[in-house]
């Protein structure tokens, strides 16, 4: 979604700062640019449609003078993206410009009644009511913090606003409802932006403002009160552990490439979890009468591989429900005995927060599952653990995948340990397992990438991929055919493999990819007739299946061979990283770029 980057520093001039820390946030999405600095006490705005590279050159935006201002990058919801569209926006005399990510869901009629007291609106956006409201309040004769704070209470919805008046042009008021917003502070200046890695060049100490929150930034730092009645907080910064080499893409072409072989890592730091949190989300899933893991996307498929991993090794049932259908779903049962445990990677998904907040309003118990300390999902938990993968910024999600299994993984064990559902053998023989995952997946990054990039190769123009998994694979299946999808653009499907015969197999034709996900266990027997199915329709058959499995392979067309003896409940971690390559040699191979799939954002931050 969009992203918002804005400074005030004692010494030099902000613009190249602006563009550096906006090009740090496109991996949120956008469509178009813009900056505004005050120089000399004057309010100057350049933006356009386009990439942040060209639109800053086109209108030399470097050059811009002034050590206060900010930046933007629009990812389109109201209007076209185009230059009329793209932030800042600025009352009709254009004194005070704002920058805005989320939708102000009553911008209609404060536009009608603005219009009515002779404002002038020039683009399609939501946004430019808001410092047409902060015109309007100002001839109250107040400062802009204070009208700033009086045009917010008017608004509905969700927003991370910033404000820059060439009226006040030594501060900057910034504010969040629902979406993000994160202050730095340094010796040189203070910032505001949508994320930290943003800020992370300029220093380690940040502040997460929360909802409901304006803080005024200035040379001196910040000063934090309470949209609702004015009141100041406090809050000392935190200081982020992170390198931003951890951001950066180091020797690969791009960030997703990157975070795919970052897995063992991320997998090794994942098992490292801080053990008096785990034992508390475990106690609080013992005691639920109903446990639901709400969630969106990727973090969705976490979801659904963690309900059987639960279910096998914990005797929980669990329910998985898309984060955008949970109120309609089970909105008016969920109740004081209901567990939401709320996985999502950035922590700040709208409709997960939404649920999240239904849920509370009915006395369920909130946990959280996310990678990002500080985000909004960790504020409304009851309890919540943090994945720890680092920052991924690849609009995909490879690494937070995988470790979220692999936390998933061990809170299921630690439950079942607690109900004493295995015995300590079986317990040990897991444990052992799951410790064995990274360097699996190590081997799996080695051993599996000739071969995946060849069958690139040969399948790069297929109309059509069908991925299909039994068990615990389906999980595995739908977050194969999510990668595929999203950064190639080939239509793909994903289906539980037994479900394929009451439908989707009409669509099978000679040589349809068909990606057959096929671990050793339970469900082996079951995959072998999936894949004969479609084999006799002509399918092209790509089997991931253990080393050595002759049944699968005399059945396949392209094998991709897997190391031996990984149990069918943690399959889902290193049998995902052929797949999650998969898209990314086809996407490579048909000139996209993966990290910044069309239309999608790094972070779903509006209904
Ligand atoms: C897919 C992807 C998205 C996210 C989804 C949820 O590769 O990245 O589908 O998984 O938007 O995001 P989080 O986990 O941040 O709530």
């Amino acid at each position: 979604m969009c992203g918002i980057f804005g400074l005030v520093l004692r010494k030099g001039r902000v613009a190249p700062m602006i563009l550096d820390g906006l090009s740090r946030l496109e991996y949120r999405g956008y469509d178009s640019i813009g900056v505004a600095v005050i120089n000399n006490g004057v309010l100057q705005i350049r933006k356009d449609a386009g990439k942040i590279k060209d639109v800053a050159s086109r209108l030399r935006i470097a050059e811009m003078k002034g050590s206060i201002g900010f930046g933007h990058t629009r990812w389109a919801t109201h209007g076209a993206p185009n230059m009329i569209n793209a932030h800042p926006h600025t009352d009709s005399k254009g004194k005070i410009a704002v920058i805005h990510n989320g939708v102000i869901e009553n911008f209609m009629e404060l536009k009608q009644e603005l219009i009515d007291k002779g404002h002038n609106f020039i683009s399609k956006t939501d946004t430019e009511v808001i410092p047409n409201l902060i015109d309007e309040e100002m001839k109250s004769d107040i400062g802009i913090t204070e009208a700033t704070l009086k045009a917010l209470r008017r608004l509905k919805g969700s927003y991370a606003v910033v404000v820059l008046s060439s009226l006040e042009p030594d501060k900057i008021v910034c504010a969040r409802q629902e979406s993000p917003l994160v202050l730095g502070v340094s010796e040189n200046g203070t910032y505001c932006a949508s994320d930290a890695p943003a800020i992370r060049p300029y220093t380690n100490k940040v502040i997460y403002l929360r909802n409901g929150e304006l803080a005024t930034i200035d040379v001196n730092g910040y000063k934090i009160i309470k949209v609702a009645d004015g009141s100041a907080v406090e809050r000392t910064p935190e200081e982020i552990t992170w390198v931003l080499e951890m951001a950066e893409k180091q020797e690969y072409p791009n960030y997703m490439l990157k975070e795919i072989f970052e897995q063992p890592t991320s997998l090794r730091t994942g098992l490292r979890l801080q053990e008096k949190y785990v034992d508390l989300l475990t106690m609080f899933l013992d005691r639920g009468k109903e446990v639901f893991l709400v969630s969106a996307g990727t973090s969705q498929h976490s979801c659904i591989a963690a309900s059987y991993i639960f279910s096998k090794i914990a005797r929980l049932t669990t329910y998985p429900v898309v984060s955008s259908e949970f109120t309609e779903q089970y909105g008016s049962t969920v109740g004081i005995d209901s567990i939401i445990l709320a996985v999502s990677q950035s922590g700040e998904t709208y409709d997960t927060l939404k649920a999240v907040d239904h849920a509370r309003m009915r006395a369920a118990t909130v946990l959280g599952l996310t990678n990002t300390v500080g985000s909004t999902l960790t504020r409304v938990s009851r309890a919540y653990i943090i994945q720890q993968s680092g920052p991924e910024i690849g609009v995909a999600a490879t690494k937070t995948f995988t470790s979220q299994v692999l936390v998933l993984a061990q809170l299921a064990m630690r439950l079942a340990k607690l109900r004493g559902k295995l015995s300590q053998d079986e317990l040990d023989e897991y444990k052992e397992s799951l410790y064995k995952v990274p360097d699996i997946v190590e081997s799996v990054l080695k051993e599996t990438y000739d071969k995946v990039k060849d069958i690139a190769t040969r399948e790069k123009n297929s109309r059509l991929f069908l991925f299909l998994g039994r068990g615990i694979s389906s999980a595995t299946a739908m977050e194969g055919r999510l990668k595929l999808l999203e950064i190639t653009y080939i239509p793909s499907l994903a289906y539980p493999a037994g479900e394929s015969k009451h439908g989707p197999i009409s669509i099978v034709e000679k040589d349809t990819a068909c990606v057959f996900i096929c671990p050793r266990g339970d469900t082996h027997a079951e995959i072998i007739g999936s894949i004969m199915e479609m084999k006799a329709r002509g399918a092209k058959i790509i089997s991931i299946c253990e080393k050595g499995d002759t049944d699968i392979k005399s059945l396949s067309d392209e094998v991709i061979e897997m190391p031996k003896n990984i149990p069918e409940l943690l399959s889902p971690i290193p049998y995902i990283v052929p797949m999650q390559l998969l898209a990314y040699e086809i996407a490579v191979l048909k000139g996209l770029d993966p990290d910044k799939p069309r239309n999608l954002a790094k972070s779903v931050t509006v209904p």
